[in-house]
């Protein structure tokens, strides 16, 4: 187990979230073995979400399993995000819920499946996949959510995929519980979400980045990145993911290879300087 740190960021549910998560979406049956990895090399934010397709939530349960009883990891020190996915998100064949059942009926079902998947009493974070229409699910998916919560299953809630700000104003004007993430993709199609990030912070949502790497190889080449990976000693992918940290994004990475984790987890050993940030700022404004 390392000692290295990843920083936290306070959100208003008043949890100290780490400023970068573990994601397991695509890991199939590796997915156990590359969480205790993950965990073991000092991340301590794992990102997972209730929808087979893409992710193996019981894997990720499995892998708490045995850093909790084999590694005395305890629960306190993990911060752990599941998803609960509306019916379009899934394969037909492998809903965790009664597709037929009430939208409130198939949040609890899949929240008992996480559970069951997870084996621990409450998630830290349950974030709604994506939006839904009309809003009358949107609100009554939230509600259900918002049981989740008030039943003592999670610490906080959030959204995903949710790139119009209507939307995104409507659920916080509605929320008895407000969303205290949301969780999107990070690329220049949605101008790097820049009105609703502005937006999120003056409400003090917090936002997640995926695809950060991926989506955005003209950034990981430009000039600015390289002059600073050369002058910290770091790669590029480190750079990225400490400027989004220091302007308080927090990036999820997938990295199934050892390497990038230990790498990951020590871009908070360092400090971009004033100047470094904003011009890469101008790389994504
Ligand atoms: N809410 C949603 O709808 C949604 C959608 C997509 C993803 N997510 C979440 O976000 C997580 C991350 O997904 P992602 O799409 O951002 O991509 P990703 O799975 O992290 O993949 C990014 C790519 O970057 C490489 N990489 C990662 N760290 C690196 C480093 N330090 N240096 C160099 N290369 C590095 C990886 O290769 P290596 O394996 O070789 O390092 C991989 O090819 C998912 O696991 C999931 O939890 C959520």
């Amino acid at each position: 187990m390392t000692s290295k740190k990843i920083s936290t960021i306070k959100t208003i549910a008043n949890i100290d979230m780490p400023q970068l998560i573990y994601g397991t979406a695509w890991k199939k049956e590796r997915t156990a073995d590359l969480v205790v990895q993950a965990v073991t090399l000092g991340f301590s934010a794992i990102d997972t979400a209730c929808q087979p397709r893409h992710y193996r939530e019981d894997l990720v349960g499995e892998a708490l399993n045995h850093l909790f009883r084999q590694q005395n990891v305890s629960r306190e020190n993990l911060f752990i995000q599941t998803k609960f996915t509306p019916i379009g998100g899934h394969n037909p064949q492998s809903i965790p819920y009664d597709p037929n059942a009430p939208l409130k009926e198939q949040v609890s079902q899949s929240f008992a499946m996480t559970r069951k998947n997870l084996g621990i009493p409450y998630v830290d974070s349950y974030v709604l996949h994506s939006p839904v229409e009309p809003l009358e699910s949107l609100t009554e998916i939230w509600r259900a959510m918002e049981d989740v919560y008030n039943n003592g299953g999670s610490r906080q809630l959030g959204i995903s995929n949710c790139y119009h700000l209507p939307i995104l104003e409507y659920l916080w004007s509605m929320a008895k519980i407000k969303p205290a993430v949301v969780q999107n993709r990070f690329n220049s199609q949605t101008d790097y979400d820049r009105d609703l990030r502005i937006w999120c912070n003056k409400k003090g949502i917090r936002y997640q980045s995926f695809w950060t790497l991926t989506a955005n190889p003209h950034i990981l080449s430009s000039y600015i990145i390289g002059q600073c990976a050369e002058r910290y000693e770091k790669t590029r992918e480190q750079i990225l993911f400490r400027y989004l940290t220091q302007k308080e994004i927090t990036p999820l990475t997938g990295t199934c290879n050892e390497e990038h984790m230990i790498e990951d987890v020590e871009i908070f050993e360092f400090n971009l300087e004033e100047n470094e940030l904003h011009r890469i700022d101008e790389l994504i404004e």
